[in-house]
């Protein structure tokens, strides 16, 4: 690869041609070695964008998530690409885009709902659900993982939770999907501009249309929270309330898709790490946290400083941006053995759900539970599933997940 010769100054870890095939794990290896917080002077896709820091590893990485008064969610927004496309003072209507007070008081609302208890109270809707677009495809000799199985397994669980109608899953996969691929030439041939000009105005009248039916009717759903949900006195604005609703859709959706999708790859391809999971099924929650270390869903979250400062050596000047690359603190050799084997029985602690502090993952429990039901249940059904096509991966700087994954059912 050609930037291998250039030196670590130079490198600029968010061009796209680094990409293309997802994260740049060789540069990322070079940067991490070199130096764990790093400056990339610009960003080839968006040339009038000033340079940003990289923060490449898990001792950093921790520093920054746990220190929201210096680096904040809510400045800048929380992409590495410029805001242009999705404003700031959009992705400020999302928790995830708010600091403190006003972030806890939000996140706190859902914070109930999300205990591991409560959502293990969901597994056997989970399991139904998993198991029945399984047996779906049960006549197939090929499939796509991603699109025939992920998919509509995960669209269902957080639509359940949101109380979206089943019949409506497809559009709003499609639309999620759009949104957090939108800068993918693959995928959005017309860029990101038409994605936000056409699909989000869509999303956001479709929200609309819920949150009316909820005001009018609550029901047990995540959506009659956010429409009833009182913070000092005061419900949330109309905005705060669809920004919610896109927030939790996108998280719950496409992570958990991209999870399953590499962790079956990977499964698949290490036929000795299969055969330990075949023979001890117990060892399938061990499996999902090494696919969540290899293969972090969210490539990055950003920070911007809010105050001049330092990390790692670095002098950090206050309006900075510093993005966190967890496809790097994922591979740090400084925490794991040999960290590009896939090994089912490392049980790693890592940062695919963050790295601690306010804006750790509201949905880990469901996560975990929603992967463990679906690699259980594939396991059991298509034990000896071999690859049929080329995996393709999105050329994306914030979604690290594979856009299609072919495979036989029964070879
Ligand atoms: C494999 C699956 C998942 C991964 C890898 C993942 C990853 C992450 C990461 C890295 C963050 C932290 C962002 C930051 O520090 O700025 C985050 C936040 C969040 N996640 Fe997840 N997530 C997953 C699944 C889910 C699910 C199923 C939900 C449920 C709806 C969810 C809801 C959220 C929310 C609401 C936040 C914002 C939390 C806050 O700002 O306080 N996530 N997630």
């Amino acid at each position: 690869m050609a930037t291998r010769e250039i030196p670590v100054e130079e490198v600029r870890i968010a061009d796209r041609e680094l990409w293309s095939d997802g994260p740049p794990l060789e540069e990322f290896r070079r940067l991490r070695g070199a130096c764990p917080v790093h400056w990339s002077t610009g960003m080839s896709d968006y040339p009038e964008e000033p340079g940003f820091w990289s923060v490449l590893n898990q001792e950093f990485i921790h520093t920054v998530s746990r220190d929201w008064q210096t680096f904040s969610s809510e400045v800048g927004g929380m992409l590495a690409n410029p805001a242009k496309f999705f404003p700031v003072e959009v992705q400020n209507g999302m928790f995830i885009g708010m600091d403190p007070p006003k972030h806890d008081r939000i996140k706190a609302l859902f914070q109930r709902g999300f205990t591991p208890k409560r959502t293990a109270e969901h597994e056997d809707t989970i399991r139904e659900i998993a198991c029945r677009v399984l047996d779906g495809i049960a006549d197939r000799e090929t499939v796509d993982l991603v699109n025939d199985v992920a998919q509509p397994i995960v669209a269902r669980v957080i639509g359940s939770f949101m109380g979206i109608d089943e019949e409506d899953d497809v559009v709003w996969a499609r639309l999620m999907f759009a949104l957090v691929s939108a800068d993918d030439p693959n995928v959005n041939p017309e860029g990101p501009a038409t994605v936000m000009e056409r699909d989000l105005p869509e999303i956001v009248a479709r929200c609309q249309k819920l949150i009316a039916e909820r005001r009018a009717e609550p029901r047990d759903d995540l959506t009659s929270v956010l429409v009833n949900a009182e913070i000092d006195g005061e419900k949330l604005t109309e905005h705060e309330i669809v920004m919610g609703f896109i927030l939790l859709m996108t998280a719950g959706n496409d992570s958990t898709k991209a999870t399953y999708s590499s962790g079956m790859r990977a499964i698949i391809e290490n036929p000795d790490q299969r055969q330990l999971l075949l023979d001890d099924p117990s060892l399938i929650p061990d499996a999902v946290e090494e696919a969540l270390r290899m293969f972090p869903a969210f490539a990055h979250f950003r920070r911007t400083a809010t105050k001049d400062t330092e990390l790692g050596g670095c002098p950090i000047k206050k309006g900075d941006k510093v993005v966190m690359w967890y496809p790097s603190s994922g591979r740090d050799e400084a925490v794991y053995e040999d960290p590009d084997r896939f090994d089912v029985t490392r049980k790693p602690e890592h940062q695919a759900f963050g790295a601690g502090g306010r804006h750790f993952c509201l949905g880990t429990a469901l996560a975990r539970l929603e992967l463990r039901v679906m690699i259980e249940e594939t396991l059991k059904r298509y034990p000896d599933m071999e690859i049929a096509g080329e995996p393709k991966m999105a050329q994306a700087i914030f979604i690290n997940q594979l856009t299609t994954l072919p495979v036989r059912l029964r070879p």
